[in-house]
């Protein structure tokens, strides 16, 4: 009998069969792997985050940060004549007679006051500014000192107080910004706390410390500042600087001239 299938040409056909089946297998394998390789990967889902409770954040305290553009050096600290001298128990006036320029300051007075031209100006102005916030008034009580008055006035503290307290509140003759004529002790009209701490708790002390700024003044000689500038707080003695200083000195709460332009402390005399 003859073999149905013949082995030559049956066995050819299963190889055919077998190379087919083999050759789909391949193709459907690259074609798996190509749809694989070309799925677009899905763009990362971020995990859903709880949103935090609020924790709350201190209100960060403003440190003094002076204006870039201000510029220190605009005038000296070091001559008596110039409106940003600095004189203190370590810095005597240079020199030590200096007599300034002097006016009349047309306000309310008890002795009889004068100062630089821009000074006494700006003191009309900001007297002028009080009362017409206020209704209130004040006075000039002692300005202009030269260096025989401030000598006098400074012999007056020793004899009654002695020299140790004398010195927390007058100045040696030749180390007096009174001297300048830059210088105004302001005080209630009428009278009220004159020359005394207490004078900070008057309507016209609140209002010195609170505006004095805008007129070109700082007080200075603030609260616990007495170990940079050698003396005790003094809220009536308001120091013409210039209104650009001023702001500067209020805008930075920087309070006294030794650290705002970075001059050593005044605690004694040197
Ligand atoms: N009272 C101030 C310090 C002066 O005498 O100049
Ligand atoms: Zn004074």
């Amino acid at each position: 009998m003859s073999d149905p299938h013949p082995p030559v040409s049956g066995g050819s056909n299963r190889r055919v069969l077998i190379i087919a089946i083999a050759v789909v297998a391949v193709i459907a394998a690259a074609a798996v792997v190509t749809f694989v390789a070309l799925t677009p990967t899905p763009t990362p889902v971020a995990a859903p985050t709880r949103t935090p409770s609020a924790t709350p954040t201190p209100t960060p305290t403003p440190t003094p940060t002076p204006t870039p553009t201000f510029d220190r050096a605009k005038f000296s600290n070091d001559d008596a004549s110039s409106l940003w001298v600095v004189a203190n128990k370590q810095r005597p006036l240079n020199p030590t007679s200096y007599e300034p320029n002097l006016v009349f300051v047309d306000v309310p007075y008890v002795y009889e006051p004068y100062l630089t031209p821009d000074a006494a100006a700006a003191v009309v102005e900001m007297f002028a500014a009080f009362t017409a916030e206020t209704g209130l008034q004040m006075q000039s009580q002692s300005s202009y000192r030269s260096y025989w008055s401030q000598e006098s006035v400074y012999a007056g503290w020793v004899s009654s107080l002695g020299q140790e307290a004398a010195d927390l509140t007058s100045a040696r003759p030749g180390h007096s910004e009174h001297q300048t004529g830059l210088s105004i002790d302001v005080s209630a009209r009428p009278a009220n706390c004159t020359l005394e701490q207490c004078f900070g708790d008057t309507a016209q002390g609140q209002w010195l410390a609170a505006n004095g700024w805008k007129y070109g003044f700082t007080v200075r000689y603030p609260l616990g500042k007495t170990d940079i500038t050698g003396y005790e707080y003094e809220p009536w003695h308001m120091r013409f600087v210039g209104k650009a200083l001023a702001t500067e000195l209020h805008s930075t709460g920087i309070q006294t001239l030794e650290e705002f332009f970075g001059l050593p402390a005044a605690p004694t005399y040197g």
